[in-house]
């Protein structure tokens, strides 16, 4: 079994200088991961659709420099400097330093923008942390060409976890799953595990994202994870998932759409109910949530389609269908929904494959 000491460079020549940009997907979770032990290890397995649409861009060059002893970088923002997003980047490169101790070797100047609208409410961690693993990787490869294809996909996960739990499923895979569980031999708590059997019925998934709140925020996932850590449910939660796990792998296999349908809006509802039960408290739903889900159910009901929503630590809606029924879910969304999203804004995306090095010189 891989475990943490394999992912520790060791052989590896030295280079002037390299350029490398590559791009990285947002994900959606059906199971979701809320709740971590120390060194960002799951609490609970979880598993995701990979999005297509919604994704980083990031550049980096890599510029041999005389001293050792500290990072050094520069960070741009849509091509210029953006000095709020450095104290991340900077814990994030001394929690791999000792994986990537060829990292203090170079001055980085990280170039990163996203496709989809910065504060639309759509975190931009597991992008962005899969996209620096993804170029940080490139570089790797480059100083140690015998990294084998397998090593390199494993560690860019590796590497993304350490800076975003989630951003582990945004390498590689159109469903990937975290978290060492009973129903995907090869998962580990290290990095994400691409699925492969996926049935028809969910290979070319829709997720339309309605922006029902494009603010801030109001609680990090950092904090929320936290309050699993006094939760009165928490055990029972983490159990749950477990479960939750093994029924949709088996239901993604078979096809079964109303079988997904119950296992994701619960799992929702379940993430929502955590931060209403702990402790502080919080409701992250906001009134035009609550109509969506409701307008979704009559919808379903009315017109058998086997669409459903799903949620991440906020207000905005993911609403998951398959394409066959993708004319009239939209004309439902801009007839019925697009009335709760801020400014009428949403965001059509469908499952994808993982991160892509695009440009190398
Ligand atoms: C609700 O991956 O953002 O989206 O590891 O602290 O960076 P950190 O948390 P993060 O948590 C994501 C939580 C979630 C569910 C999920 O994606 O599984």
């Amino acid at each position: 079994m891989i475990s943490e000491k394999d992912f520790i460079a060791s052989n590896y020549s030295n280079i002037e200088s390299a350029n490398f940009e590559c791009t990285a997907p947002s994900n959606i979770a059906l199971v979701k991961y809320w709740g971590k032990k120390e060194n960002q290890i799951p609490a609970n397995p979880s598993i995701s659709f990979t999005l297509n649409n919604c994704k980083t861009i990031t550049k980096v060059a890599f510029l041999k420099k005389d001293s050792e002893k500290e990072f050094s970088f520069d960070l741009l923002f849509e091509g210029k400097p953006k000095e709020d997003f450095k104290p991340k980047i900077q814990k994030f490169l001394e929690r791999i330093a000792i994986y990537c101790p060829y990292l203090k070797e170079y001055h980085l100047t990280i170039d990163t923008q996203n496709t989809f609208p910065h504060s639309s409410g759509i975190a931009s961690s597991a992008s962005g942390m899969a996209a620096l693993s993804m170029n940080i990787m490139c570089l790797e490869k480059e100083i140690n060409p015998n990294l084998s294809e397998d090593l390199f996909y494993k560690k860019a996960s590796f590497l993304a976890r350490l800076g975003s739990g989630s951003a582990c499923r945004s390498i590689k895979g159109q469903v990937v799953a975290w978290g060492k569980n009973e129903s995907i031999a090869e998962s580990s708590d290290l990095f994400g595990v691409e699925f492969n059997a996926i049935h028809q019925n969910f290979k070319s998934y829709q997720d339309t994202i309605l922006l029902v709140d494009k603010g801030e925020k109001q609680v990090s996932s950092t904090v929320g994870h936290d309050l699993m850590f006094s939760h009165p449910y928490a055990e029972k939660r983490f159990e749950q998932a477990h479960d939750n796990l093994a029924k949709i792998t088996k239901i993604l296999a078979e096809g079964n759409t109303e079988e997904f349908i119950k296992i994701v809006e619960s799992e929702a509802l379940t993430l929502h109910a955590m931060m209403m039960t702990s402790m502080p408290y919080f409701i992250l739903m906001k009134p035009n949530t609550l109509e969506i889900i409701n307008k979704i159910w009559k919808f379903r009901s009315k017109n058998n389609i086997p669409v459903c929503f799903t949620l991440d630590a906020g207000a905005n809606v993911h609403v998951l269908y398959p394409e066959n029924t993708k004319e009239k879910v939209i004309q439902f969304i801009k007839d019925e929904l697009v009335v709760y999203c801020q400014n009428g804004q949403y965001i059509c995306d469908e499952i994808g494959k993982g991160s892509q090095l695009i440009m190398n010189n």
